[in-house]
């Protein structure tokens, strides 16, 4: 007789909770989708008394205990960190276990290694929960699109950080208020860092970017920049141009030309940027998630949907679980992802960007020269001018073509140290204008 698939379960947080209610409520279903029945096997937490919903004969604090049972086929790992999430995993592999993992901030961190234990092991490591939520997005990547040449990805990848920009758009807050309204409708946590300066996101960036160029890519090759530096004046004069401002994480391949990478490179990064209102992700509002990929065969294809909250999270988890399950039972492991493109990374210095730019100056002769001569000589080509005001009101409005990062910030630099200009009153990159 077929014995069910016994699941171990690390964590019963919000995702956690939502993933024994689903294996307990649909496990007829499930069962039935995977090809034989799926159990829980345990349920490891911290303070078991926190815990009364979950049934007392599950419950237990020995988490590695749990993951090295004999019985034990899968293990679901949503404790999120490092540590222990790592040394688990690592026990569940060598013991035989494939693992399903919500935790993009240990993937993004270890994945090449934990993959290479996973696959020493012959089991399966998934981890769709870890970027976006219930988006599917890792597994169209390393599967659906993996005939494809893909040139870029850009995300709205997290949910806090898009409410509080899209509350400062909707009503002309500062981050401040955005970020405390936020707050206390439960979409920022308490300790808001991981989100608002953007390693939560740069975390799944470098996930995306793994998957996307076949490329290796950690935590640490990302260039960051969070929201707190967003300024109600920004959000304004992004609209006068027909812009919003997101958070975005961009991975994409970049042609040679650099100095220091004559080849193709990766170059991955999260920072606010303007996008046209017309560019599809403008339109991703409050938390909501989405992934835009742009790819040679298949052209432009958008990913929209819930990026947190425990049931559509706990969706990602399940649909892990059952192609985990479902190759155990075929007595194979899923294909990992590959890294055989090994890719430089390019540093943000190098990597092409454009910026918007308002100023303001002393409206007299020369002063438009001179201001264009500080970006000829960084060799920034300008795009657009746009003057408002007259006398000692006036306002430069400049976006400029695509340059090296590094010479449109030193431009910056030295425009702030011009006699002819009062203030730099807005400085943020720009993605997707014409
Ligand atoms: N904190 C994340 C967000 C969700 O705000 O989108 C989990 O990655």
């Amino acid at each position: 007789m077929n014995r069910p698939l016994k699941v171990a379960l690390l964590g019963c947080g919000t995702v956690g909770s939502a993933v024994l209610r689903a294996l307990q409520e649909q496990a007829d279903d499930l069962g039935a989708r995977v090809g034989r029945a799926v159990e829980v096997a345990g349920v490891a937490v911290r303070r078991p008394d926190h815990h009364p919903d979950v049934p007392a004969d599950l419950l237990t604090t020995d988490a590695h205990a749990l993951v090295t049972r004999e019985d034990v086929d899968l293990v679901v790992e949503v404790i999120g960190g490092i540590e222990p999430a790592r040394s688990l995993m690592l026990a569940a592999f060598e013991a035989g276990k494939s693992v399903v993992s919500a935790n993009k901030a240990l993937l993004a961190e270890d994945g090449v290694a934990l993959h290479a234990a996973a696959a020493k092991a012959g089991v399966d490591l998934y981890y769709e929960a870890a970027v976006a939520g219930a988006i599917p997005i890792l597994r169209p990547l390393r599967e659906s699109l993996v005939g494809d040449q893909l040139s870029r990805i850009v995300g709205i990848v997290n949910g806090t950080t898009n409410y509080i920009l899209s509350r400062m758009a909707e009503t002309g807050a500062g981050f401040g208020e955005a970020l405390a309204e936020a707050t206390e409708l439960g979409y920022a946590e308490a300790d808001p860092t991981a989100d608002v300066d953007g390693f939560d996101a740069a975390a799944k960036a470098a996930i995306l970017a793994s998957l996307a160029f076949h490329t290796p890519v950690s935590a640490a090759d990302v260039h960051r920049e969070g929201i707190s530096t967003v300024t109600a004046t920004d959000v304004a004069r992004a609209a006068e141009i027909g812009c919003t401002v997101k958070l975005l994480a961009i991975c994409e391949r970049v042609a040679n030309g650099s100095p220091t990478h004559p080849g193709d490179s990766v170059a991955v990064r999260v920072h606010p940027a303007m996008i046209p209102t017309t560019h599809p992700l403008a339109s991703v509002g409050g938390a909501f998630n989405a992934v835009f990929v742009e790819a040679e065969a298949a052209g432009q294809l958008m990913f929209y949907g819930q990026g947190a909250g425990g049931e559509p999270t706990a969706s990602a988890v399940l649909g892990d679980l059952v192609a985990v399950a479902r190759n155990r039972l075929a007595g194979a492991a899923g294909q990992g992802p590959s890294g055989y493109a090994d890719l430089a990374v390019r540093p943000m210095a190098e990597t092409p960007t454009r910026y918007h730019v308002s100023l303001d100056v002393a409206d007299k002769p020369g002063v438009l020269a001179a201001v264009a001569q500080e970006f000829a000589q960084h060799g920034v080509s300008i795009s657009t001018v746009r003057q408002t005001g007259r006398g000692d009101a006036a306002t430069l409005v400049i976006v400029t073509h695509s340059a090296p990062d590094a010479a449109l910030s030193a431009t910056i630099a030295a425009l702030r140290e011009m006699a002819a200009v009062r203030g730099v009153t807005s400085v943020l990159r720009v993605e997707g204008l014409q």
